[in-house]
């Protein structure tokens, strides 16, 4: 099958959360599993510097006339073969350093929805033989900034051709894309589109909606969120669209890349280890502590987190339950950046005691690999999560997820209740009810367990054997792809 993967970001180029490491990593295992696959980015400066050999493909324009260039090249990952790339060039719009979706003082472009119509716009455009030299059987887009690329194939004229069809993933129902409707009239749809059963969105454009609505085919991250979206509690208003479109929903789980997150062979560990030879995670707790400034102490429980600092991650109970943390003889880290007042929050804790609290304020990919190789629990308390990719790095480095129960945290962490450890299927901590009290018993039980540490290794084990292999999540999307083709 010829696919085109349409996504904002993409690891290792460009990265903002989870939507990255899952865009780097599906076109290769789709590779792997014998598939034709073609990527479509925005021509952001990281993307235009990281794309090897680019070369223009063919001119064209954006609906509101805007003048941009398409381009061809290749993303070379060591070990695996090239995935070739398509660029939009359009300086007007991409180029500007740093986040690609929000100026220097956090907020989001003011053309943002130019920005990422183009993007779905050219999707289109090359699914009708922009590049005379390929086009896609199927158009995959990823996200609310790919989102249009649905209704543009579905407006598209096919005359002469067959029509393109469309699966758009969810990656998070949160973040949507919505802007004002004057912006409507530069979108280049027709104005059937402008309407309760199309893109509008209580007198909005709505970007998600539009994904929702036109592609053929849908799917979200995990099976659990699949459901949960589908509920008003969770649907942010689309759950009814939802529910009419069930049937075309998929729930598929997120995987890990074994190139990128193998304790036995990261070169950014202090010492490789796996689930025979599990000595070297000491090695890397005592580098860690090291590097952070912490106590060098190995029998303190390391607790870490690596997040986005936004209202999703749950971060307040973090800070509510860090003394009860600390009374217990933990260790406590934090790598992330977000909201103001979390990061001033954070930050004072750590300035407070800090041998056992340490607050990293950025983004950085290294240290991220060392806080999972040398931690012994990773905390995900999310007040809402479609999947989460750092419990299931947790898992792979034995350092068992502590994670409220829901969406793919839901799916992926089994808790160390006595039946389920006699089961031999423990792999860490969940609570469920979302609040101070509930986190702060699992946590309890992670220090009860870390006192038995026979218990511990074995529920470690367990963890680490976990399967995420990228092989199954791809063959779930061939198939969902042959049913849109269908
Ligand atoms: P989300 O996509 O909602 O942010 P995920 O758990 O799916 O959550 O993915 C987050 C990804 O971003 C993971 O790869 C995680 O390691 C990474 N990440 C988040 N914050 C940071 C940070 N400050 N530095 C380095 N990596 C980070
Ligand atoms: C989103 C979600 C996260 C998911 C990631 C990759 O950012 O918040 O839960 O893991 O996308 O699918």
């Amino acid at each position: 099958m010829r696919i085109l993967q349409v996504s904002a970001e993409i690891f290792p180029l460009l990265k903002t959360g989870g939507l990255a490491d899952i865009a780097g990593a599906l076109p290769l295992a789709l590779a792997a599993a014998g598939q034709e696959v073609r990527v479509l980015l925005p021509g952001f400066p990281a993307i235009l510097a990281g794309v090897k050999g680019l070369e223009p493909v063919a001119d064209f324009q954006a609906p509101w006339g805007e003048p941009a260039r398409l381009l061809k090249g290749h993303i070379a990952t060591a070990g695996a073969p090239d995935v070739p790339t398509y660029v939009i060039e359009a300086p007007g719009l991409y180029n500007r350093p740093g986040n690609p979706y929000e100026d220097a003082n956090r907020q989001p472009y003011a053309d943002n929805h130019r920005r990422f119509a183009l993007l779905g716009w050219a999707a289109a455009r090359i699914a009708q033989g922009l590049d005379p030299e390929w086009a896609p059987e199927l158009v995959h887009a990823h996200d609310w900034h790919a989102a249009l690329a649905p209704a543009y194939l579905a407006f598209a004229d096919w005359t002469g051709q067959p029509r393109v069809p469309s699966l758009y993933t969810i990656h998070n129902l949160a973040y949507q894309g919505v802007f004002p409707p004057w912006t409507f009239t530069e979108l280049g749809l027709p104005h059937t589109a402008f309407q309760l059963n199309g893109l509008e969105y209580h007198g909005q454009v709505s970007f998600m909606k539009a994904g929702l609505f036109y592609a053929d085919r849908l799917s979200t991250v995990s099976p659990t969120y699949a459901g949960e979206i589908q509920t008003p509690e969770q649907g942010f208003g689309l759950d009814g669209l939802l529910r009419s479109r069930s049937y075309t929903l998929h729930g598929i789980l997120n995987a890990v890349d074994d190139a990128v997150w193998n304790p036995a062979a990261d070169p950014l560990l202090a010492a490789p280890y796996d689930v025979r030879r599990p000595g070297g995670k000491t090695a890397c707790k005592a580098a860690l502590q090291q590097k952070l400034g912490l106590a060098v102490a190995p029998d303190a429980p390391l607790f870490v987190i690596v997040s986005r600092l936004t209202e999703q991650k749950g971060l307040p109970l973090l800070l509510e339950g860090l003394d009860a943390l600390l009374a217990q003889g933990g260790q406590f880290a934090l790598l992330g950046s977000g909201d103001g007042w979390l990061e001033d929050a954070f930050r004072r804790r750590a300035a407070d005691a800090p041998d056992s609290v340490s607050v990293t304020i950025g983004y950085d990919e290294p240290l991220a690999h060392q806080l999972f190789g040398g931690s012994d629990v990773t905390l995900v308390p999310s007040l809402f999560e479609p999947c989460g990719l750092t419990q299931m790095y947790g898992l792979r480095y034995g350092s068992l997820p502590l994670v409220h129960r829901v969406g793919g945290l839901a799916d992926t962490v089994v808790d160390t209740t006595l039946e389920d450890m006699a089961a031999g299927i423990s792999t860490g901590f969940t609570f469920d009810d979302f609040s101070g009290e509930g986190y702060q018993r699992a946590m309890r039980r992670a220090f009860a367990l870390y006192a038995r540490p026979a218990d511990w290794r074995r529920v470690r084990a367990t963890a680490m054997r976990r399967p995420a292999d990228w092989g199954t999540a791809a063959a779930k999307y061939i198939e969902v792809y042959k049913w849109a083709l269908g």
